[in-house]
């Protein structure tokens, strides 16, 4: 009988060695006479496991990590083709609590089938939602996606049942569907992991989109960092022609949708929408007018939707399942679950799908287990670089978009990045207003101006020149820049700045009660 082992092939498990642990596995099969059949999985998402080493047994998965290349041949020794026991035996990878407790919806089969196989997709369901889909009027479709409640998992969080009605009541000789594969936030990693984990799922979102707004030709823009995802996503891309599930006349249903993979070219404000879509065009990256929508004028001035990996890798489970069924997932507004990505300075770093409700200090302690220095947490970005900087006084928030607007904080991808207390959150708002400067497309003044004047103020409050002043005009500088900005770069800049100045005062050299001048 041939034995299945797992060896991830996500880049985080690359990272920390996994091909040479492949190796040294087929290397000592071979050397023993086993019978092994090694898949290249995605990752769980538990990386202080990578790389994590699972063997299918009778009982189910047996998990082992973090593996290293000489750890394979005493793993072969205490029988781990049986799941036998071993020091770096982790037991029944389902039975693990960090996976045990989550939600996974969206991110159901990463880890657990062979990116690249679609054989292995349709096994795990796959492949379902669309098949209900082309079964559907466009209209009934776009009203399954309305009532999941789903939200854009890109930062905004439009409903995208309302996004996609647009494109369908837009008349127009051709549209398109734009996957949003910048992700560029700090500490963000989710879209990564499901394109390198579960493309199909990504495609299959993406080709129900197609059907639903009429549109026949589909982009992913993929940010230039992400060269092993581009790989597995031109593979299944192939793959999904191969059997008509992608290209003309879709399994016989008369229906027609295209998919290339395009590559960005590092600008963080090529995320944005409008800039993504210029960048596609060919032209530099620089921040559009609204209106006109894309989805009335988007890519080539048709009508365009563009979503996140997310939203668009959410869609197939919806339409597999039922708008009730995602809808009942979730608190208030925020219907459904959020693959959040747990970064910075904790003990356990990785990707936890939970429905939205759950808080942060859950989510810093049971899943994080606290911060790896051993010290207090003292501080959380959450949603990325242009994201609030919460205190410890915060933590019991429910990740809720409107709880979070409430706080004047944003729950953005879905990226915590963790502080302990020696973090000075003066140099941390210095940096976001560096970040603007940096990354500024430049068309509008507040931010292209704002931010660099910004960085000397900051300097200035730094280094105690005439502190009580330049906090202010700090101040007047960020509203400007809050309500003056064309996109929210320079619009949100703001929410790093002014909280970390407002709850951590202590750190630019001032009282508590000094804040407010
Ligand atoms: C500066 C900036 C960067 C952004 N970067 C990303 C990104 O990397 N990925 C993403 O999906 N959305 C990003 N967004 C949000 C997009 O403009 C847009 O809201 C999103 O692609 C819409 O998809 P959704 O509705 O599925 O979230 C960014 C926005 C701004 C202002
Ligand atoms: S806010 Fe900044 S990035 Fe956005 S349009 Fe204005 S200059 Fe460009």
């Amino acid at each position: 009988m041939t034995i299945k082992i797992f060896v991830p092939r996500d880049s985080s498990a690359l990272s920390l060695g996994a091909d040479k642990v492949a190796l040294a596995v087929a290397g000592e099969a071979a050397r023993r006479g086993a019978n092994v059949e090694i898949v290249r999985n995605g990752s769980r998402g538990m990386f202080w496991l990578e790389t994590m080493v699972e063997v299918a047994t009778s009982r189910g998965r047996v998990a082992y990590g973090p593996v290293m290349p000489e750890d394979v041949a005493s793993l072969f020794e205490s029988n781990f083709l049986n799941g036998g026991e071993h020091r770096l035996g982790l037991g029944l990878t389902d039975e693990i609590d960090y996976l045990k407790n989550q939600e996974r919806l969206t991110f159901a089969r990463v880890g657990i089938t062979d990116p690249v196989s679609l054989q292995d997709y349709i096994d795990h369901d796959g492949y379902r939602g669309l098949k209900n889909a082309l079964g559907m009027e466009g209209a009934a479709i776009v009203e399954q996606v309305t009532q999941s409640g789903l939200r854009g998992r890109g930062g905004a969080a439009f409903p995208t049942g309302i996004k996609w009605k647009t494109v369908l009541s837009a008349a127009a000789d051709q549209k398109y569907v734009v996957c949003n594969a910048d992700e560029g936030d700090s500490g963000t990693y989710s879209d990564r992991m499901i394109m390198e984990g579960d493309p199909f799922v990504l495609i299959e979102g993406m080709t129900i989109a197609g059907i639903a707004v009429g549109a026949t030709q589909g982009y992913i823009y993929l940010r230039s960092e992400y060269p092993h995802a581009l790989q597995v996503l031109n593979e299944a891309i192939d793959l999904a022609v191969a059997s008509n599930y992608l290209g003309k006349d879709i399994l016989g249903s008369g229906k027609t949708f295209h998919l290339e993979v395009r590559r960005g070219a590092g600008a963080y404000v090529c995320g944005e929408e409008t800039s993504l879509l210029e960048s596609l065009e060919g032209k530099r990256g620089i921040v559009r007018f609204k209106p006109p929508l894309p989805a009335i004028e988007g890519l080539f001035g048709k009508p365009t939707i563009i979503n996140n990996v997310i939203s668009l890798a959410s869609v197939p489970i919806i339409m597999d399942k039922g708008g009730e069924f995602y809808r009942d997932y979730g608190m208030g507004r925020s219907r459904g679950t959020l693959p959040i990505q747990l970064a910075g300075n904790l003990k356990r770093c990785g990707l936890v799908e939970k429905a939205f409700g759950v808080t942060l200090r859950e989510l810093l302690y049971d899943y994080g287990g606290g911060s790896a220095s051993g010290r207090p947490i003292r501080a959380v970005q959450v949603g990325g670089p242009l994201g609030s900087y919460l205190p410890e006084s915060q933590f019991d928030v429910p990740l809720d978009y409107e709880a979070f607007t409430n706080i004047w904080a944003v729950l953005g991808h879905g990226g915590i990045v963790a502080f302990d207390d020696t973090v000075d959150l003066a140099q941390m708002a210095r940096y976001a207003m560096e970040f603007c400067a940096v990354e500024s497309c430049g068309k509008c003044t507040p931010c292209r101006i704002g931010s660099t004047r910004g960085v000397e103020v900051m300097d200035n409050i730094i280094a105690n020149h005439d502190r009580a002043a330049n906090v202010a005009l700090l101040r007047d500088l960020n509203d400007t820049m809050l309500n003056g900005s064309l996109c929210a770069l320079g619009g949100m800049t703001p929410y790093p700045v002014l909280s970390a100045l407002n709850h951590f005062p202590e750190d630019f050299g001032l009282q508590k009660t000094q804040q407010a001048a």
